[in-house]
């Protein structure tokens, strides 16, 4: 199908998410493979955001294209979540090998929103308590659950949702500060939770959740001592610790999972994205012991139709298979400073780059207005010279998200030295224009 049918189609007969879908420009595409998309034009594209980074291995691995292939042969394609199947049995073994000691269990979902629906309800279910602390700087998901989690201005249009969540301020909000330092932040913003949950009634709060890594509202790595002593404040109050790893999971941060850079073991955790590299939905809950024990003579109250979906199972184990056997984590992490140094080269140059951070292949450029940092954005807002500079990345054949005042770096985790500098070459050309909206 040519370009043109496919956009008119799409938009004539299909709604877009998170958009006014008469205002979408889709981008169409015919086919992927490694790091790049191609259109069905032919115009080659950079994918240096992974899709919804989410593609971690990169896109079309043969080896999983053929492992879904031959599931298709080998398994069922459907049964029942009551049955057993060797995909299913196989990837919660595999799960148990590479997340730590005390997670075992796993409850498999669709996506990301669905394991976030089912850690919170475990939770519930677990403390007999119900209120859940999250933070404004989140996203946790689309359904009518997550949306209240989430804290970013995705939430707004569907308030007021469900009660009982208490959205907390983060030790780095976007503007008001807990202190200069990674050391007073984590203090100060301790010492503020503490005084919030004695506020909220400890005995009445079940979990905190909290994305390990903050994604789209900013990549944000938690300072120096938070999540050990947020961990350690919680379980004084016999409040459980669930880490959202659907985005900085799968080895987006140079480790399987975020919060091994931080020595916490959540109670919970969720993962979908990187899971399967998006081959397929699939979305998980890692479940510690003693609450997978729990549940062994407690009902648990949930379940989907295509839980443990035997297809979506087997692309998930080729896809950390892929990972492992092919070493792309220690490729995030041996990138790592290779990302941070050409962002510190741009920045150099171009008054307009204020802020840079990379965590692995997780990485972010925020663009300023003037010397003092004034975001060349405002917070859930826009600027001519950002639309302009998404303009230039798409035209020069680079896919990212630009947002506010801000655009991402995550490309697929096989994408090589040259290939990332490919990506900062067209970023370094672009730059010019948010240059020319520097007021100095
Ligand atoms: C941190 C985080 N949690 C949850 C979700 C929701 O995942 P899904 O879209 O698969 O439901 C996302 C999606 O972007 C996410 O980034």
């Amino acid at each position: 199908m040519d370009s043109e049918t496919m956009i008119e189609l799409c938009k004539r007969h299909t709604l877009y998410a998170w958009s006014q879908t008469g205002a979408v420009d889709p981008l169409p595409i015919a086919r992927a493979e490694g790091v790049y998309l191609y259109t069905p034009d032919g115009q080659r594209i950079l994918d240096f955001n992974s899709q919804l980074m989410s593609v971690n291995i990169g896109h079309a691995h043969p080896r999983v294209v053929e492992a879904i292939k031959r599931a298709l042969d080998d398994y069922p394609i459907f049964v029942y979540p009551g049955t057993a199947t060797e995909p299913r049995a196989r990837l919660g073994a595999l799960l148990a090998e590479i997340t730590p000691p005390d997670i075992n269990t796993f409850f498999f979902t669709l996506g990301g929103a669905e394991a976030n629906e089912n850690a919170i309800r475990m939770a519930r279910l677990f403390t007999g308590r119900q209120k859940i602390l999250s933070r404004y700087r989140s996203y946790h998901g689309g359904t009518n659950l997550t949306m209240q989690l989430t804290g970013d201005p995705r939430r707004w249009a569907n308030e007021p949702g469900t009660p009982g969540i208490i959205r907390v301020m983060d030790p780095i909000p976007y503007n008001y500060s807990f202190g200069d330092t990674d050391a007073e932040r984590t203090e100060n913003h301790l010492r503020y939770l503490e005084e919030l949950i004695a506020y909220e009634g400890p005995q009445t709060i079940a979990a905190m959740i909290v994305e390990t890594v903050i994604g789209t509202n900013g990549i944000l790595p938690p300072p120096e001592g938070w999540l050990l002593g947020l961990r350690r404040l919680l379980d004084r109050h016999g409040i459980l610790l669930i880490c959202d790893e659907v985005m900085c999971g799968f080895g987006r941060t140079g480790k399987m999972f975020g919060f091994e850079h931080y020595g916490v073991t959540p109670d919970l955790f969720s993962m979908a994205k990187g899971l399967t590299s998006s081959y397929l939905p699939l979305g998980a809950v890692g479940i510690s012991d003693k609450i997978a024990a729990y549940f062994q003579d407690h009902m648990y109250w949930g379940g989907l139709t295509y839980n443990s979906h035997p297809l979506a199972c087997a692309a998930a184990i080729a896809v950390i298979e892929v990972m492992q056997g092919e070493g792309m984590i220690e490729n995030a992490a041996r990138l790592q400073p290779v990302m941070r140094a050409e962002m510190a080269r741009l920045a150099a140059i171009h008054p307009s780059v204020g802020d840079h951070r990379a965590l692995g292949l997780f990485g972010i450029m925020e663009l300023r207005r003037d010397a003092k940092g004034t975001p060349l954005a405002p917070y859930n807002g826009s600027h001519p010279a950002m639309n302009q500079l998404a303009k230039f990345f798409r035209a020069e054949g680079l896919f990212t998200f630009v947002r506010w005042n801000n655009f991402m770096c995550n490309p697929p985790l096989c994408i090589t030295e040259e290939q990332l500098m490919e990506g900062f070459a067209i970023i370094d050309r672009g730059l010019q224009i948010t240059d020319a909206a520097y007021e100095g």
